[in-house]
């Protein structure tokens, strides 16, 4: 029993080291896609459209579909803000996971 637990905690601390891992590799992804024309997070960027709680009032698929489909929820949203935001259809698939998992991070308390 002792040796289960200690295999569950490896693997949960493993976890969270990728989980930061790619967290890091997502704020790298925003930087390059230039997000932060539009948003900004902890004060940089464009106060219009500020991500800085967005972990907690967005669920990370629709974090996703932000990203990948853009217009479709733009219009589910009534978003009016200008200019729109267009989807970011070629980011890879691990880009897009990291910037995910970094957006899920910021949280206002
Ligand atoms: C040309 C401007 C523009 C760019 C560039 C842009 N966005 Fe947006 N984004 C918007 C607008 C406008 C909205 C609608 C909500 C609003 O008014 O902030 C939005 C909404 C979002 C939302 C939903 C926010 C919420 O609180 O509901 C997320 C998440 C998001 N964008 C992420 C990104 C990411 C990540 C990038 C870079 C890959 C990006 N955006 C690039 C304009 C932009």
């Amino acid at each position: 029993m002792r040796h289960v637990i200690a295999v569950i905690a490896v693997l949960v601390a493993l976890t969270g080291v990728a989980s930061a891992q790619s967290a890091t590799a997502g704020a790298k992804v925003f930087a390059d896609q230039k997000c932060s024309l539009c948003h900004s997070i902890a004060g940089k960027g464009n106060p219009k459209g500020s991500l800085d709680s967005v972990g907690s009032t967005l669920s990370g698929e629709d974090i996703r579909k932000w990203i990948t489909e853009a217009p479709e929820m733009a219009a589910k949203a009534k978003a009016e803000r200008k200019p729109a935001m267009k989807p970011f259809a070629s980011l890879s698939k691990g880009d897009l996971d990291a910037l995910v998992a970094y957006l899920q991070t910021l949280k206002k308390s």
